[in-house]
């Protein structure tokens, strides 16, 4: 394979820049620079162009003054990697990096590009040197060693350095770093700062960096934009300064007054508010996990029950897990808070015992969804290895193309290492990079944790429902994509070509369609929905 390329989803190959190149490119954006600077613009760098850096780009970029015209000139920088040097030259045509179901990202993008010439993308450092105010948006992964064992693991804190590293050794002295990676409690203070104030000291400055913090509460998805710009935000400083400079930023860039704003005291005070927001939420969702079983045990369907609790208005956030839980913040930001009490506040004890359990339990909460599959074939004496099972979505949340820790992978990953002959299909995933990059990032994948894995990254993602229905023996509804919410089972049915097993991981059946599989001859089987028993003891005329 040539290292000297990046290639975009699409297939398109860029070649990454040669050294020579670095001139050039920078004297293009200093022109464009200084012609922002005529305009009374403020320059503005957002580091990592990836679902967050890019949307906030083009949000920041969209801003206009009180007359109307652009009043940030932004500049998006991302590292000429081979993995995602393609965003540069994309984003430089007008065209997203990011594929939305938003339909505000694309028009937005292409306009602050093309034209009001207000968002440009460049893979040169040295443009640090412009800024008025840097966002930090790069990843901050946690590596996880074992599956269902998140203590086990540990921060990749590399590219978020090397950031703090290269930020410090290029801004003016009273440019604002906005830091909006999810990060550990502790890190702005206790790792960004002192490493940025040495720098400052080795070049000669002797102000202290204004340094910030604000989280981001992103939803890729159809409100992506609004979760980003038309949201309540955090945001604190390392100073007085860095405080009332992060909030006039972000109170102009952000809308503010529908959602304020709240400036905590300290940027710890911050940090933990966004990696405690998403474990409560983790937490709540691990919690289903052990009713979810309780009522596939005892004839309860968990669909309804839960239902009947959310009438109660202090428990409307109680949710239905489906087969795990996938994107890329809940599964690790309980980590980050376990990690950096650990590592960077220097707290060795069991301070924390829910946040992980939770996680572990989300973790491999699809293993049992794969256990029914298994349970289901076995009903209708067809051996799981070598059947033939589709699986309905590959996303990890419905209506989005995002399939980042997903647990249709974890499921993919046991069934194939069941033996089972696996096909997917979403309407939203073009490529399904974690089964089809499995061997470029060995340490990142979750192939790992498997046996026999080979074969799925040759894993096509069908577009062609009715094509992917044929022959299959097993369906799994694992995510609740509005084209699966209503499938009709005589339909599935007859392009099977025989009756199947159905696994409802999601509560996406109501009880006439699984009495109807039922009537068909098929097998069903859900998370949560032990109920479907008795419908099939009385089609089966047993249980009346
Ligand atoms: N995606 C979400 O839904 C979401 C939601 C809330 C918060 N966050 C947080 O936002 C942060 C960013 O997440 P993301 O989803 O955008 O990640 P991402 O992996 O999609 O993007 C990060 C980008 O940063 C680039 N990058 C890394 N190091 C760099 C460097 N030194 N210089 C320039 N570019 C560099 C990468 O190449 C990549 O394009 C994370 O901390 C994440 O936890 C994400």
């Amino acid at each position: 394979m040539d290292t000297r390329t990046s290639v975009s989803p699409d297939g398109t190959i860029y070649p990454l820049p040669a050294e020579e190149d670095y001139q050039a490119e920078l004297a293009r954006i200093e022109r464009l620079v200084e012609q922002a600077r005529e305009k009374g613009q403020e320059v503005v760098v957002v580091m990592g162009l990836g679902f967050v850096g890019a949307v906030m780009a083009a949000i920041v970029a969209d801003t206009t003054d009180e007359g109307g015209s652009p009043s940030k000139f932004v500049i998006g920088m991302q590292r000429p990697s081979k993995r995602s040097y393609w965003k540069i030259p994309l984003l430089n045509k007008g065209i997203s990096p990011v594929k939305a179901e938003d339909p505000e990202v694309d028009p937005m993008i292409a306009r602050c590009v093309l034209e009001k010439k207000s968002l440009v993308a460049t893979y040169v450092y040295d443009v640090l040197c412009f800024a008025d105010c840097v966002i930090v948006d790069v990843q901050l992964d946690y590596a996880k060693n074992e599956l269902g064992n998140v203590r086990n693991g540990s921060v990749e804190m590399s590219a978020l350095e090397e950031s703090f590293d290269v930020i410090a050794h290029r801004i003016k002295a009273d440019c604002m770093v906005l830091i909006e990676t999810t990060v550990a409690p502790g890190t702005t203070e206790q790792v960004a700062l002192p490493a940025m104030r040495k720098i400052f000291r080795q070049r000669g400055i002797t102000s202290e960096p204004l340094l910030a913090h604000s989280y981001e509460r992103v939803m890729p998805g159809r409100d992506y934009v609004a979760s980003i710009r038309d949201f309540w935000r955090v945001c604190s400083g390392v100073n007085e300064e860095a405080k009332r400079r992060v909030v006039a930023f972000l109170n102009e860039v952000l809308n503010t007054k529908e959602f304020p704003l709240t400036c905590l005291d300290r940027p710890i005070e911050s940090e933990t508010a966004k990696v405690m927001e998403n474990s409560y939420r983790a937490t709540i969702l691990a919690f289903l996990d052990e009713w979810s079983l309780f009522a596939e045990r005892n004839g309860v369907d968990i669909t309804k029950v839960i239902k009947a609790i959310k009438m109660r208005p202090t428990h409307s956030n109680i949710m239905f897990p489906g087969p795990g839980i996938g994107g890329y913040c809940l599964p690790k930001d309980g980590g980050l808070g376990i990690w950096g009490s650990k590592h960077i506040l220097g707290f060795d004890d069991e301070t924390f015992k829910i946040t992980p359990l939770a996680i572990d339990i989300n973790d491999t909460r699809s293993l049992h969804a794969a256990q029914l599959v298994r349970d289901a074939l076995r009903n209708m004496n067809i051996p799981v290895a070598s059947a033939r099972v589709l699986l309905l979505g590959a996303s990890y949340r419905e209506d989005v193309g995002d399939t980042r820790n997903s647990g249709s992978e974890i499921m993919a990953r046991r069934l194939t290492e069941m033996g089972v002959e696996i096909r997917v299909h979403d309407p939203y995933v073009d490529r399904w990079w974690e089964l089809e990059s499995q061997d470029d990032y060995p340490s990142h994948s979750k192939a790992v944790f498997f046996r026999n894995q080979e074969r799925l990254k040759d894993l096509l993602v069908l577009k062609d429902l009715d094509e992917a229905l044929e022959g299959i023996q097993a369906l799994v509804l694992a995510v609740r994509h509005e084209q699966y919410l209503d499938l009709d089972p005589d339909a599935i049915v007859a392009r099977a070509g025989q009756p199947i097993a159905v696994i409802d991981c999601f509560g996406i059946l109501d009880d006439a369609k699984i009495r109807r599989y039922f009537e068909l001859g098929c097998e069903v089987k859900g998370l949560g929905r032990g109920h479907v028993k008795r419908i099939k003891d009385q089609v089966r005329g047993s249980g009346l």
